[in-house]
This record gives structure tokens, sequence and C-alpha cells, in this order.
């Protein structure tokens, strides 16, 4: 999540110039090691049929349940083997260039805190169980592991074109809230959703939101919210369809982009190939704030 505020301007006293910090696994007290676990086993009664396979292999592979929040200096070499990525620790949200050095070099940052026991089912900034449990797995794939890493560098070039608010956008709707329609039906790949309980059910079986098949620049002109459930999910065939579809050089398209308006979360555009069109009844009637 690129593009939330970001908490500091400088690294933290003991913290690297790439702003990583050690994990320190060892200071996690059980309270922590138990939420970790209690989330697990909450979304492992969520995700199969749900999450894409890529996700479930993934997540298998890594040995993600062995007790407690992973520590990454076992997580790590598994990774590594598998896509040549790691994961790194850092103190909270970091500054976009620094974000997306990270990706282009294939370095995942990770927040190093877990959510406390009463906040497991919401919380604004992402949390070790979001990034790890909802990123880490799909990082295991080798399409969605150059996908990841050709974002970070589309990023860098964005950002010197003053065009990050578009490009992160394809980063929400894809990274963070992606689905995928294959031959077994439609699935999550996204880990805001994959790591959300409530989410992973509303994302696929809700008739609220809009389901919109994948559309690249209709999603970089597309608003979205980071307070509730979205409005729209928009739908690839594949994860290489995904690569495909964004291999392309985007300076043509940021060109394009520069006279258009925004598109509001809730809308249908003449153009788009509906998958499941939303009644839009949560969010009218206050989503998560409803009395
Ligand atoms: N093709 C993009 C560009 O020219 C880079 C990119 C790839 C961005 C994949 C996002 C995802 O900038
Ligand atoms: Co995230």
């Amino acid at each position: 999540m690129s593009d939330f505020e970001h908490v500091f301007e400088t690294p933290l006293e003991g913290a690297a110039a790439d702003w990583t910090i050690s994990q320190n696994w060892r200071a996690y007290t059980q309270v922590e090691h138990d939420t970790w676990d209690t989330l697990y086993a909450r979304q492992m009664e969520i995700l199969p049929g749900r999450a894409c396979d890529a996700f479930l292999k993934g997540l298998q592979a890594l040995d993600l349940n062995t007790g407690g929040i992973p520590d990454f200096a076992l997580m790590n070499p598994k990774l590594k083997a598998l896509t040549g990525w790691t994961v790194v620790c850092v103190p909270g949200l970091v500054p976009d260039d620094v974000f997306f050095d990270h990706l282009a070099n294939r370095r995942f940052p990770s927040g190093q805190f877990i959510r406390k026991p009463d906040q497991l089912d919401y919380l604004q900034e992402p949390d070790i169980f979001h990034d790890v449990f909802g990123h880490v797995p799909m990082l295991t794939d080798p399409t969605f592991a150059d996908y990841m890493q050709a974002y970070g560098r589309g990023g860098q070039r964005a950002q010197s074109l003053g065009m990050l608010k578009n490009l992160a956008r394809l980063y929400w709707y894809t990274v963070e809230f992606g689905l995928l329609e294959d031959t077994d039906g439609l699935r999550i790949y996204g880990a805001g959703i994959v790591s959300s309980a409530s989410e992973s059910v509303f994302a696929l079986e809700d008739t609220s939101p809009n389901r919109i098949a994948f559309d690249l620049e209709r999603i970089m002109r597309t608003d979205y919210r980071i307070d509730d459930f979205q409005q729209v999910y928009f739908v690839v065939p594949s994860i290489e369809a995904l690569n495909d579809a964004t291999y392309e050089d985007f300076g043509p398209i940021y060109e394009r982009l520069k006279g258009k308006t925004s598109i509001a979360v809730d809308a249908v555009e003449p153009y788009d190939r509906v998958i499941s069109g939303g009644t839009q009844a949560y969010a009218n009637k206050g989503g998560r704030f409803a009395a």
C-alpha cells in the first residue's frame, strides 16, 4: 500500500538508509504470536475455493503456519529459492521512492508490527499479517513475481513523470484488490482481500460491488476508497494476462490520461465489460459505519 500518507519523513533511529529494520523476531510476545495463529486459522476456513491456486500453493510452499509470526530468517531462503524475492522489515509505510526501489530489487517491505487483539477485523495501516500472509504467497508465483518487480520500475518512472496517482490505482486494483476468473470460477489474488475475512466473502459473493473486466486505462482513471470494502473489483483471466496487459510502454497512456477526468468508484462506463453489476446496497447503507 504505497499510496497512503507515509508516516515519517526520514528513517527512524536505528533504521538503515533504505528504511529497513531488523525483524527482531525474538521480541514478539506470545499474545502477538497468538494473533497470527488466530488470523491464519480464520483465513484458512474461508480461502480454499476462494483464493486462486497460486496463492494457496505459495502459502503451502512457504510454510507460514508453524506456530506464530513467521521468522523471516527461515521464510526468506524458501522464497528466494522460488523466485529470487526476499521480505525486509520496515517500521511502517515508507516513502514512495523507497518502496519502488525495494520492489525493483525484488525486496518486499513488510511492516514489523502485528495488529492488537481488538483490531482483528479492521486496521488502516498494513501490519505483518497483511504484508506477509496477504502479499508474500503470490510472490512465489514466477509471473506475479515479475509483475511486482516491473511495478517497482514503473513506479520510479511514473514518479519522474508526475503520474503516480494513476499508477497507484493499478497497484490498488490488482496487487491489493485483484480478482481473477479462470476455469474454476472467480478467485481472489489481491492481498487486501485475502488478508481480510469479511472482504474475502464480500468481494466474491456480495451483490453490492461491481465486478468489471480488467481494463488498464480505465483502472488508472478510477478512484478508490481506503476506508471500507471496495465498490468495484477488476477481474483478469490470469496472472499471465495481467503481466501481458501491463508490459506495454505506459508513456503514451500517461499522455492520454492527462486530459481525462477520474471515474467514480461506483460508476459503470459504457465500454465496461461487466462481469456482475452491483446494487451498491452495502455502500449506500453506509458501509461499515452503518447503524
Ligand atoms: N509497462 C510499465 C511502464 O512502461 C511498467 C509497469 C509494468 C508498471 C507492470 C506496472 C506494472 O511504465
Ligand atoms: Co498491501
